[in-house]
């Protein structure tokens, strides 16, 4: 009998190590996912062997996370209840397919999680194992073991060997990776309470930013962003150089009450840089690009896109047809935009594109020749047909 653990190096996941040997008598295979988290992975490892791990996969996720994962969501435009940018929900996905590999590899017939039974993240890389391996066995220790509180799981690491350190009170619930940073739990399960200004990981205060606003230049291609400050850049070193840039200046800072999938609602905190402002400035250039029409459905459709990742539904035909919407959608998404930085904001500045439908000619004040004014008078009078009926109806039957 052999599992395959989705392994993080916190006490939660190691204590897992331990419990799977005792309550299943399996060999237990940790996977260690590197999707940016920016942890000394090293370390990770020796602490999976040394809670009992037969073996250790270290897997470098990053390049497929940010082409994979994070580069349609943000074509999509996928933002949850309008301030979550599903930093979590889109890398639950892409670990937990790595980690069905390395079951097919190990010749595992079982995979288990950290994730407790009160949450979304379960659900995620449950519907990912079924959507890939059906026949897999899945153990979620959360929902069957015993222990109670995090002494419970100190007294039980302690008893099994499970190096335990330092911090024992762990203030938050931290997710980590190349798009963001999420914080729950601890004194932010008060929705009154502000965050802690100590907590964040990855921005600065926007009060103690830099008292100069800085600008930043990104150019697309087809809705992906292909330089950065004139420079051409690969899009893992793009993220990271604006994670980089915009965490100096403050920005994308939120703090949410949101609506899980498990019914309850949930404080969290959540730092996203770089996606912060790679995602305003894809918004700005899709705004020269695409016709309204068009621009007004994707916006529905980025809605329920953002819905399908954080219910955990990547493997669906929906999301696939979304994803070919959006495909078509971004052919044109091709230019460049300029924005600023400036104590926790982004706001863009200019936006140009050889595909632009909007025409200076057009809309222009001054004297024109493609735009005929006094067609507009016939325009009205047909559009606004129905509201002048309907008033004169409502005339007729006043007087009555
Ligand atoms: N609430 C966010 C989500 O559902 C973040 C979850 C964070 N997960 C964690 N294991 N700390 O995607
Ligand atoms: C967890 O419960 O494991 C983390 C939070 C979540 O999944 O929503």
């Amino acid at each position: 009998k052999k599992v395959v653990l989705a392994y993080s190096g916190g006490l939660d996941t190691s204590v897992i190590i331990p419990w799977l040997k005792e309550r299943y008598g399996c060999q237990v295979v940790a996977m260690v996912a590197d999707v940016g988290q920016e942890e000394d992975l090293g370390e990770v490892r020796a602490k999976a062997l040394a809670s009992g791990a037969e073996r250790v996969y270290v897997e470098d996720l990053r390049e497929a996370f940010v082409h994979d994962y994070i580069l349609p969501a943000v074509q999509a435009g996928a933002v949850y209840e309008e301030g979550y940018l599903l930093g979590t929900s889109m890398a639950r996905p892409l670990i937990a397919t790595r980690q069905v590999q390395i079951a097919e590899r190990e010749g595992a017939d079982a995979l288990a999680h950290g994730a407790t039974g009160k949450g979304n993240d379960q659900v995620r890389f449950e519907l990912t194992y079924k959507a890939l391996r059906p026949d897999l066995k899945v153990i979620a220790p959360w929902r069957e073991w015993e222990l109670r509180s995090r002494s419970d799981e100190i007294r039980y690491a302690q008893a099994h060997g499970v190096p335990v350190t330092a911090t024992a009170e762990k203030p938050y619930s931290i997710d980590e990776n190349l798009w963001h940073t999420s914080y729950e739990g601890g004194v932010l399960e008060d929705p009154w309470n502000g965050p802690d200004p100590s907590m964040f990981r990855r921005t600065a205060a926007p009060e103690t930013a830099p008292d100069r606003p800085e600008e930043v230049e990104i150019a697309f291609h087809a809705g992906v962003p292909v330089a950065l400050n004139g420079r051409r850049v690969e899009l893992l070193a793009f993220l990271q150089e604006l994670n980089a840039l915009a965490g100096k200046h403050g920005v994308g800072r939120v703090d949410l009450v949101e609506n899980r999938l498990v019914g309850m609602k949930s404080r969290g905190v959540y730092e996203t840089p770089g996606g912060t402002v790679w995602m305003a400035a894809h918004r700005a250039l899709e705004t020269l690009v695409l016709d309204r029409a068009t621009a007004h459905m994707k916006a529905v459709l980025a809605q329920r896109y953002a819905e399908l990742v954080y219910d955990g539904l990547w493997y669906t035909p929906l999301r696939q047809a979304l994803d070919a919407f959006v495909a078509s959608t971004q052919e044109r998404v091709t230019g460049e935009v300029r924005l600023r930085l400036f104590k926790g904001s982004v706001q863009v500045k200019g936006r140009r594109s050889p595909h632009a439908l909007y025409d200076a000619e057009f809309v222009t004040f001054e004297e024109d020749s493609v735009y005929r004014q006094d067609d507009a008078a016939g325009f009205i009078r047909l559009f606004g047909l129905p509201v002048e009926i309907a008033a004169r109806r409502r005339v007729q039957e006043g007087a009555r």
